[in-house]
């Protein structure tokens, strides 16, 4: 029979503490491996910085990596309603009838365990253990036995009011917390608490950054759809979604290309003058070819209305924006998905070789910006158009990307 600790919690994010919580676990009771289950999202129930389930798993799964017999498991993931302890540990102890399993809670949490929900199931289930970390969180729970009494007198309180086996685990102190941890990171302060590839994580994926949080996308939806023709918000629920799809392929965060592609023609109700209006006032640059055709100004109009209407202040998502009438050099991943979703979206109809162009964008996106661009040249040319010096520039460099990646041009 296998001896399982189970540590639960939202693990936002995981630190050396959680990790030394589970190996005094494991070497004090001698536990075979300690698994780590990391809460689902509930709904309507928002973890602190709106963690998704998915980051706050994948940080688990990095933070072990390198260690031996802890292991992440996604019981709770699966989970989507409001999951408490003493439905996993019910579910873990009939699917694993072999395993012995122990729960493992902080000193903090042993103060008021008897007010969790059905806490005699837990113990039914599970031999508590608790691990004392010398540590009083500052927001103690009412019903919590005060902080005054002893950890040894407060567990015989509670195993008066839930019988069970419970142990108390030393450990070295550690004074440090999910919440602090986060306070640190948005200060950008690296952590040895963090283990460094859960650092690089997060710096990465921007998370616990204010710019970065995902506003409710629904009151921006109906704004635009009043200031807009009805065939125009047609295009631009056509650009959310295709710009939602490309994320998939490409593996961009999604609702991030959603808010994009839903901002980028937020100006487009502005006319000619009042575009210009709209850059003289804020002192944005017009260039000789946006005073020739000021609607390509309402890329760079866009962007900054989107910040003072909406108060979106993510930089990737203003810069595609600002970027998707012409492109630019060094476009992003993000920049190139609304750049080509605005050409292939699904109620665009007129431009020649949509059918190849919309494959192609899933397969290789700079192959999929050459193609446009040049189509687009093309188009301006025939129909003795004036063009953006941008536009031809990003052609050219796209162009350039393929010759040295030695791919043939034949479909420029
Ligand atoms: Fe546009
Ligand atoms: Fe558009």
């Amino acid at each position: 029979m296998s001896r399982i600790g189970i540590l639960g919690g939202t693990f936002n994010p995981i630190h050396r503490g959680h990790i030394a919580m589970a190996k005094a676990a494991m070497e004090k009771m001698h536990l075979d491996e300690v698994w780590l289950l990391p809460s689902g999202t509930p709904p309507h129930k928002e973890v602190e910085d709106e963690i998704s389930s998915f980051d706050r798993y994948t940080m688990c799964e990095l933070a072990v990596k390198k260690e031996e017999h802890i292991l992440v498991k996604d019981f709770e993931q699966r989970c989507l309603l409001p999951n408490y302890s003493y439905k996993t540990l019910a579910y873990l102890s009939k699917k694993y009838p072999n395993h012995q399993f122990f729960f493992i809670i902080g000193d903090d949490s042993l103060r008021y365990f008897h007010e969790w929900v059905h806490p005699e199931l837990i113990v039914k289930h599970a031999d508590i253990i608790v691990i004392n970390r010398k540590k009083l969180e500052n927001n103690i729970p009412s019903g919590a036995i005060s902080g005054d009494k002893s950890l040894q007198e407060a567990m015989d309180i509670v195993v008066r009011r839930v019988p069970g086996h419970y142990t108390i685990v030393e450990m070295e102190p550690m004074d440090i917390s999910s919440s602090e941890i986060r306070s640190l990171i948005k200060k950008h302060c690296e952590t040895e608490y963090l283990c460094p590839e859960v650092y690089s994580y997060i710096l990465e994926h921007h998370l616990y950054e204010e710019k970065y949080k995902m506003p409710d996308i629904r009151p921006i939806m109906l704004d635009i759809k009043a200031n807009v023709k009805t065939s125009r918000y047609l295009h631009i629920l056509g650009v959310m979604d295709t710009a939602a799809n490309l994320a998939m392929r490409y593996s961009y965060p999604v609702e991030m290309a959603r808010l994009a592609g839903l901002l980028h023609d937020c100006t487009k109700h502005l006319d000619a003058e009042e575009q210009i209006k709209f850059c003289k006032k804020r002192n944005i640059e017009v260039t000789e070819g946006e005073r020739i055709s000021p609607q390509l100004l309402h890329s760079k109009t866009g962007a900054v209305y989107a910040s003072e209407k909406y108060g979106i202040h993510n930089p990737e998502i203003l810069h595609a924006v600002r970027v998707h009438t012409t492109g630019c050099e060094n476009m992003s991943l993000l920049d190139k998905i609304i750049f080509i979703s605005d050409y292939i979206e699904p109620s665009r109809d007129k431009a020649p070789r949509l059918k190849e162009i919309r494959a192609v964008s899933y397969q290789d996106l700079d192959l999929a910006m050459a193609m446009i661009l040049s189509d687009t040249i093309q188009y301006l040319k025939d129909n003795d158009k004036s063009m953006d010096i941008g536009t031809l520039k990003t052609y050219e460099y796209f162009k350039e990307i393929l010759i040295r990646g030695g791919q043939d041009l034949t479909l420029l």
